[in-house]
């Protein structure tokens, strides 16, 4: 384990105070932990910004009824099946299907494919999951 440092920060109180109140409600045991999430979400945002090597997923919701959409779905992923590293299809309903598709490789391929799914007709919700290798954090 990396050796730990403390550091300390000077800001507006009320900023402070409003900080510590919803890490509270958020659970967070203390606000170190809180703190160290912001930073690493913030150098993961940077990761993805950089187009370096990522991994994430993208959840769609669609009604597999409407315009052949399943196999379009497919055939989109098809089309990406080199940074696709695995999916899940989940039948929620009669109609409604969730899928997960997760997701390795360069920031511009995935966020090419993240928005041709998101902008096929009949998509009911897309949303792209920013997440880390791990290796930079
Ligand atoms: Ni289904």
């Amino acid at each position: 384990m990396p050796d730990l440092v403390r550091f300390s920060v000077s800001l507006e109180e009320t900023l402070l105070e409003k900080f510590d109140k919803e890490i509270k409600k958020d659970n967070y045991p203390t606000r170190s932990k809180a703190i160290i999430d912001l930073i690493r979400e913030h150098l993961v945002k940077k990761e993805w910004a950089k187009g370096k090597n990522v991994v994430g997923t993208i959840t769609l919701v669609y009604d597999h009824h409407k315009r052949e959409l399943a196999g379009k779905v497919m055939d989109i992923q098809h089309d990406f099946h080199s940074i696709i590293v695995s999916s899940q299809h989940v039948h929620l309903d009669h109609d409604n299907c969730l899928e997960v598709v997760i997701v390795k490789g360069k920031t511009e391929k995935i966020e090419k494919l993240s928005s041709r799914l998101k902008t096929t007709k009949g998509i009911k919700y897309a949303t792209l999951n920013m997440a880390s290798t791990g290796k930079e954090i």
